[in-house]
């Protein structure tokens, strides 16, 4: 149910996305790619990469990046393929995060970006993550922090008028979710942007039983 209001949400608004969100974009992945630091020759899973500027990111650092984006959206996915076209190193898929169509142990790094705040299962999409992620792979999540006010009323407001918003979440709560899913978290950030709004990131490896 939720991924299909998700879906629905993004297809509308997929042609003004990157237009109307440019700033925030902008300013989010900068953030993002600067935690990640993710090696040239690492293969990349992109979870809920919307119209691939994290991959434009990627890409303009290595240029021989090999990236996978997968989407709800397919009307997202069409403008991040589209930006892409020549590029065979970059691919996107249509899948959600919890049916990834990759084998296990496939990728070095899997991120996502300002899209976990929509996962109505997040223990089961860690899990599916962690399925496809090598072992000494690293998972890196940047999301909306409910520690922050701004983000605790959006959340409280969203979850009333927008079918789609699932939950965000505070960072106790996040790096609770990343133990309960056997994930050991080597570095943890939290951070205001612009004056109100805030975010959070950690770079996660799963753990060695
Ligand atoms: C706010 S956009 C972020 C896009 C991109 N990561 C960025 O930061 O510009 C959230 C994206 O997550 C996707 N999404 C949400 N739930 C998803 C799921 N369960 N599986 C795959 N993608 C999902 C949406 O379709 C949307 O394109």
């Amino acid at each position: 149910m939720t991924e299909a209001k998700v879906r629905e949400q993004y297809d509308q608004v997929a042609s003004q996305y990157d237009w109307r969100w440019r700033s925030y974009t902008a300013q989010t992945l900068d953030f993002l790619q600067a935690c990640a630091k993710i090696s040239s020759s690492a293969n990349v899973l992109d979870v809920g990469c919307g119209t691939g500027e994290f991959e434009q990111r990627l890409v303009k650092e290595h240029p021989d990046q090999h990236v996978v984006g997968v989407d709800l959206s397919e009307n997202m996915l069409e403008i991040a393929q589209k930006k892409f076209s020549s590029h065979s190193n970059v691919q996107f898929q249509h899948a959600s995060v919890l049916a990834l169509p990759f084998p296990k142990q496939t990728f070095d790094v899997v991120v996502s970006a300002n899209a976990f705040h929509y996962f109505d299962q997040p223990l089961a999409a860690l899990a599916e993550v962690k399925r496809v992620l090598k072992p000494q792979g690293q998972l890196i999540i940047l999301d909306w922090c409910r520690d922050f006010l701004l983000c605790k009323v959006c959340d409280a407001v969203l979850k009333i008028f927008d079918s789609a918003h699932q939950q965000c979440y505070t960072q106790a709560e996040f790096h609770q979710l990343l133990a309960s899913a056997q994930f050991e978290i080597s570095q943890t950030t939290k951070d205001r942007f612009g004056l109100i709004w805030g975010l959070m990131a950690a770079v996660a490896t799963p753990k060695q039983l």
